[in-house]
């Protein structure tokens, strides 16, 4: 096991301090996925660094979600290597490090909001006191601490988002792998979340966002532009504003996908 494990929570901000290079979170080497002819991942070759919140940016079917689950350890490559930490992925020593906010909601609907935690926490041997203070802490932080006895089925969606974050990160991830957690989401909600991921951020926690709203890309450290499997771009949000010369980062991914095309 690589000592990247032990290292405390706030290593990389105290490294990035110092000047030093942070160490890789996730290195990604030729990775390949395709479901019969369809390439859904092509050739993808990139390193996400520790204290990253690193944004997956593209449209619906390019990719996004395929990546995710096989950082994740749910799907396998058809070919290429991940590593997290060091170790190939699966692996049993980082599957405990990972916390994965599906697209679609994983939460039982005739559970309370309590419960489904408590689910959550059972599977990662969260347990006891310890449970306790992280179900009620986490259900504090995402505001729903007064709605902790009543069933998920009656919440509303932005609610029923709420809870499935606050599920995903409740065993403390040293990485969230957060598919698209603000889909379907009010803009008042997606800014409230935005601001759970840099507070989560600030705090140690290294993130991998995917999204279609290309206005949520600022708030990323950088980006990976998707488009059909593809990585057309991966840069600073400002330096590929720079580099396509573009004022807003829907213009941005439309230059670069044209460039491709070019190419
Ligand atoms: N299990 C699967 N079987 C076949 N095709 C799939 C499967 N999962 C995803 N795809 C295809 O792979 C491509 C990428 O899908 P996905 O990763 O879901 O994209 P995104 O999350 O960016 O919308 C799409 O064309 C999708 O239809
Ligand atoms: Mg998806």
């Amino acid at each position: 096991m690589s000592d990247a494990f032990h290292a405390g929570e706030h290593d990389a901000r105290m490294q990035e301090a110092q000047g030093e290079k942070s160490e890789p979170m996730v290195v990604i080497e030729q990775l390949v996925k395709r479901f019969g002819k369809l390439e859904a991942i092509r050739a993808l070759t990139m390193t996400i660094n520790a204290g990253e919140t690193f944004g997956l940016i593209g449209p619906n079917g390019s990719g996004k979600t395929t990546l995710i689950r096989m950082l994740v350890g749910l799907t396998h490559p058809t070919s290429g290597t991940i590593r997290i930490l060091g170790e190939r992925v699966p692996s049993a020593q980082v599957a405990p490090l990972l916390g994965y906010m599906t697209q679609a909601s994983a939460l039982y609907l005739d559970l309370t909001a309590r419960e489904n935690m408590a689910f959550f926490c059972n599977i990662y041997g969260l347990r006891g006191p310890m449970q306790r203070q992280r179900i009620a802490e986490m259900l504090e932080r995402v505001d729903l601490a007064d709605r902790a006895n009543d069933v998920v089925g009656t919440f509303s969606g932005g609610m029923k988002q709420r809870l499935s974050l606050a599920c995903a990160l409740v065993h403390q991830p040293r990485l969230a792998l957060l598919d698209e957690p603000t889909v379907g989401v009010d803009p008042e909600l997606r800014r409230t979340f935005w601001n759970y991921f840099a507070q989560l951020n600030r705090e140690g926690v290294t993130i991998i966002v995917s999204t279609h709203h290309l206005d949520e890309a600022t708030r990323c450290t950088r980006l990976g532009l998707l488009r059909f499997g593809n990585l057309l771009a991966l840069d600073t949000p400002q330096a590929l504003l720079q580099r396509s010369a573009k004022s807003d980062m829907e213009e941005a991914f439309l230059y670069f996908a044209h460039q491709e095309v070019l190419a």
